[in-house]
């Protein structure tokens, strides 16, 4: 599937509070558009697994359900995007997550990227090369996708997640159980319980992203890229939605206005 359609879709972000669907939907477009998905989550627990500065620095607050400071996730992301495979676009799931985050992106991708097009230095800058001579648009739009969920929803989300820890599969014990309790489809791994989905963690994750991630739509809003989905849907239903959005704006017939907030509900 991912080669039939592999193309470039630049750089598409979800945005949307603890158990919205972020990694379940980009899981999605990984396999339709075969571009990665960076998952900011992944990347700091993956620093803590291998016992790392930064992985010591954000244990202890991932714990507590509070953001990593900025200062801290801008090496992470910085050094990901720069990995060749991110040359035909990637989404991003869970950053940014602050006003500053996402302003530091914008740099980020407008000096790596755009004024970078001969490919001096940066593997950015080679991969865009690459894409203008291979007649893919160098400059498909950053496109912010919000997906829009219930609160309640939310917390059952939350509290019924399990997960593969060998293969990565996500579960829920509500929505989408495992064929056998407590396995892995796949691999018939132990299924495991992520240590921030318990209840008084989740609490905090959720005002968090109210205190300070909810800045980040109203900045996307201003500059016209936000486009908010209704992900109160089934899955298949919220994966028909933003295939949608990104197949319009792939086509150009969907360029939302500045501010514009397009709701699917
Ligand atoms: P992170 O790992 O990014 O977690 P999160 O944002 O809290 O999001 P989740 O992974 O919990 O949810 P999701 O939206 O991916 O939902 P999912 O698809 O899994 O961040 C963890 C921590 O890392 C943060 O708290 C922070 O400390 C730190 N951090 C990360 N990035 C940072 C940054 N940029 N700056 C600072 N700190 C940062 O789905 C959830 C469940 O719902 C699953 O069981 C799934 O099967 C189910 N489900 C999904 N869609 C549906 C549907 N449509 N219907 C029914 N069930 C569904």
């Amino acid at each position: 599937m991912a080669n039939e359609t592999a193309r470039n879709i630049g750089t598409v972000i979800l945005l949307g509070p603890p158990g919205a669907g972020k990694g379940t939907q980009s899981r999605q477009i990984v396999e339709r558009y075969g571009v990665p998905t960076i998952s900011t989550g992944d990347l700091l627990r993956e620093h803590i697994a291998r016992g790392t500065e930064l992985g010591l620095a954000a244990k202890g607050i991932m714990a507590r359900g509070e953001l990593v400071p900025d200062e801290l996730m801008y090496g992470i992301v910085a050094t990901r995007l720069r990995e060749a495979d991110c040359k035909r676009g990637f989404v991003l799931d869970g950053f940014p997550r602050t006003a500053a985050q996402a302003g530091w992106l914008d740099a980020f991708l407008e000096k790596e990227v755009f004024e970078n097009k001969t490919g001096n230095g940066s593997q950015a800058g080679a991969a865009k090369a690459a894409q203008a001579g291979s007649g893919e648009s160098c400059r498909c739009p950053l496109v912010v996708i919000q997906l829009l969920v219930d609160y309640n929803q939310l917390l059952q989300r939350l509290t019924g997640r399990r997960s593969c820890p060998t293969c990565g599969l996500l579960y829920n014990i509500h929505s989408q159980p495992p064929r056998v309790d407590g396995l892995c489809d796949v691999d018939g791994s132990k299924l495991v319980i992520r240590d921030d989905d318990r209840e008084e963690v989740i609490s905090e994750r959720l005002a968090a992203y109210d205190r300070q991630t909810r800045l980040v739509a109203d900045y996307y809003k201003a500059q016209g890229r936000l486009v908010a989905i209704n992900a109160d849907r089934p899955m298949a239903e919220v994966t028909v939605q933003i295939f949608a959005v990104l197949e319009s704006r792939r086509r150009q017939e969907y360029v939302p206005r500045s501010g514009e907030v397009k709701a699917l509900k």
